[in-house]
């Protein structure tokens, strides 16, 4: 007979995106809907918490109530959360608190009301799992680089319940370097997109920044020296009499290329130390071209196989902790709604 198929209302709110996913067997995306707050931070240069959570609020309800009617268009709200979903996953941590609160407390509201099991997920896990989103295998065991605006580490998977920390950043997190260098020069936020477009123009050898902890043993990353050395460049340069804005471009390809071979060299370092041949990427630095461009090619001359996720699922979004949260399902962990609350270091099991 063949096996019920496991439909998990997903939602996500543990930093500047509001949103909600349905998704079916951990890879079939029903819907994702996705609140950016981006124009709303913009002004500042950074997500800026309290507004963070105060938008989740106006959004969390609509959000919610379009992914289900994106999934289950001639159903209302009651039936389909009585008779479409089975489980509710919701993100716990790591995040910003007011954030994470109002996904946890919607997702906890929905669990009692209509007595649907809830799932806690680690945001870091998700991150690791958008990978299956639309792809049905899980090639254990496996390392991901999850390199995001808030954390830079590489996990080990083994299976379902075993996902372990085998580095981190020990300062800024990649994405987090990406966005310090655009407020440097002058560039829009999210820096990533913005640095990267400008990257395109420019030549990624005319600057030489450093390469944080290559001569360790260690396979952390650290990017705290390399925007330092950006804005001691640029203040060498102004002292120089250069036009800033005349060398933005080589600028900004140098300083890319400098994070890009950091990231890729302690990634494949990794897969030899622990002797695995499938290595993924995750996380909104993930979109980034030119990263995905030069794992692809190392990773062949490395003999391991490489993946990242589509581009939607790079940056923060429900489908992948509604994906994550089957790993859950398939390892029977479930919780009381009462016992859910907002983690500020959740571990990485599911
Ligand atoms: O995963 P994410 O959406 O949120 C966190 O969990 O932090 O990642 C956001 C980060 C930002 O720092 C942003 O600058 C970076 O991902 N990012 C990129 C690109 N798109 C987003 N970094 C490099 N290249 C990109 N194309
Ligand atoms: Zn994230």
């Amino acid at each position: 007979m063949k096996k019920k198929a496991v439909t998990i209302l997903s939602i996500e709110s543990s930093c500047d995106e509001t949103s909600a996913a349905v998704i079916r067997d951990g890879h079939q995306v029903l819907s994702c809907v996705v609140a950016s707050q981006i124009p709303i931070h913009q002004r500042y240069g950074g997500v800026v918490p309290e507004i963070a959570a105060r938008a989740h609020v106006e959004q969390i309800g609509t959000v919610i109530e379009t992914a289900l009617k994106e999934s289950f268009p001639n159903h209302n709200y009651y039936e389909s959360l009585t008779h479409f979903i089975d489980y509710i996953a919701v993100t716990h941590g790591p995040g910003l608190i007011g954030s994470l609160l109002v996904g946890v407390n919607a997702a906890k509201t929905i669990s009692r009301i209509y007595s649907k099991p809830i799932l806690p997920i680690n945001h870091i896990l998700g991150h690791v799992y958008s990978n299956f989103l639309n792809n049905p295998e899980y090639p254990f065991p496996f390392i991901t680089l999850v390199a995001s605006g808030g954390h830079t580490d590489l996990i080990l998977s083994k299976h379902h319940g075993d996902h372990a920390l085998i580095a981190a950043t020990r300062d800024d997190a990649a994405g987090e370097a990406f966005d310090k260098a655009a407020q440097l020069l002058n560039l829009s936020y999210p820096g990533g997109p913005s640095i990267s477009k400008q990257a395109l123009l420019g030549d990624k050898n005319k600057f030489k920044f450093p390469r944080g902890l290559n001569k360790s043993e260690s396979l952390d990353f650290s990017f705290s020296g390399l925007k330092t050395s950006l804005l001691q460049l640029i203040n060498d340069q102004i002292i120089m009499g250069v036009d800033i804005p005349s060398i933005t471009n080589d600028l900004a390809a140098s300083y890319q290329n400098s994070i890009i071979d950091s990231l890729v060299t302690k990634t494949i370092a990794a897969a030899k130390i622990y002797d695995v041949k499938n290595v993924f990427i995750a996380g909104g630095v993930s979109a980034n071209k030119a990263l995905r461009e030069e794992f692809a090619l190392q990773a062949k001359q490395n003999n391991l196989n490489f993946y990242a996720p589509n581009l939607e699922y790079c940056t923060d979004n429900a489908a992948m902790i509604g994906a994550a949260a089957f790993g859950s399902v398939l390892l029977s962990h479930t919780h009381n709604c009462y016992d859910v609350n907002v983690t500020r270091d959740p571990s990485l099991t599911l």
